[in-house]
């Protein structure tokens, strides 16, 4: 009796509550942040009231909406993003006026399972965003300026990975340099490049046991790589003795200027928890601050809300 009463209170308040706000376009999920007490409620609610619509909250995604005589009906897994239940809701605002297509809803309701799968998508934004690493943004903005053929250089090749991302980017026929001080760096990054890209569209890779800050001299051009990238600090895994210095940095931040080509972008994620980071982000950040408008843009991206993320500097060479 007492589960009974509890569920014909839970059914009324969602009907005077959730569904006017729904057929206002506003999120009813709103109301159900994570670990609310009222989520339990509501999930009972479209157990018994609503035909057993949610099954589980385990995933991200607003799953259904439909809309009937009785106002409208939701099922949504909690989090995730926020634009596919908006698109969904604002579709279904104006669903319980048009009397004339409940019928075909219906008719569908029956013909479809009643969770079905998002029709759209995460944007690349989205995924981005979801993911909140500047490691990913960094290698979407690399993907935007560089093209098959190019030359390219890793000035801090670590493990590789970075290294075979710009070897698959570039393909047979381009050219990637790589640097590290540390040969085990270079051992690792070659393996990389060699699990990640087959041989036949392998580019021509130059891997070199030494500084950065010899890049001028160790590709022997000047405005030829379309892009040049550094991921300072220490190698992830090692005993963190070796790291990356400002003084040897801005060196080779230097260099990288001049071996751009126009439209070429160059790319540093600097990391400041670890000793001298903080002060080898300043002198990047402020050499970068430097640069003249007239031949560059220069930004810096980084996430406010987890100040131990890398923070993303970038300069462009104006083409
Ligand atoms: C954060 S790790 C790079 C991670 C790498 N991008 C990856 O994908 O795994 C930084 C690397 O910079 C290297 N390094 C330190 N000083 C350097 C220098 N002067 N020139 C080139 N590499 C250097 C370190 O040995 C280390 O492997």
């Amino acid at each position: 009796m007492l589960r009974l009463g509890l569920r014909k209170l839970a059914a009324r308040r969602f009907q005077q509550e959730a569904v006017p706000m729904a057929a206002a376009g506003q999120l009813v999920e709103s109301r159900l942040v994570p670990g609310h007490p009222n989520n339990l409620q509501y999930q009972q609610l479209y157990r018994s009231s609503f035909s057993a619509i949610v099954t589980s909250l385990a995933c991200s995604q607003l799953v259904r909406l439909e809309s009937g005589c009785r106002g409208v009906r939701l099922a949504w897994r909690q989090c995730g993003s926020l634009a596919p239940r908006r698109r969904w809701l604002a579709a279904a605002a104006e669903a319980p006026a048009a009397a004339a297509r409940q019928q075909t809803i219906a008719q569908q309701q029956q013909e479809q399972p009643l969770i079905t799968e998002p029709e759209h998508p995460p944007s690349p934004l989205e995924r981005l965003m979801q993911h909140a690493r500047l490691t990913h943004l960094a290698q979407e903005l690399w993907g935007q300026v560089v093209r098959r053929g190019d030359t390219v250089v890793d000035a801090t090749c670590g493990n590789g990975h970075d290294t075979a991302y710009l070897a698959q980017a570039v393909g047979s026929g381009g050219t990637v340099h790589a640097f590290d001080v540390q040969p085990a760096a270079i051992e690792a990054a070659r393996a990389a490049v060699g699990a990640a890209v087959p041989a036949d569209q392998a580019p021509e890779v130059h891997f070199h046991l030494a500084s950065h800050a010899e890049m001028r001299e160790r590709l022997g051009c000047t405005a030829c790589a379309s892009l040049v990238v550094f991921n300072l600090g220490y190698l992830p895994g090692s005993d963190k003795a070796t790291t990356t210095q400002a003084g040897s940095t801005l060196a080779a931040v230097q260099a990288a200027c001049d071996v751009l080509k126009p439209g070429g972008l160059l790319s540093i994620l600097c990391y400041t928890g670890h000793p001298g980071g903080v002060e080898e982000y300043e002198a990047v950040r402020a050499l970068l601050g430097q640069l003249p408008p007239s031949g560059w843009v220069s930004s810096e991206t980084r996430l406010l809300n987890r100040p131990a993320a890398p923070i993303l500097l970038l300069a462009w060479k104006r083409g």
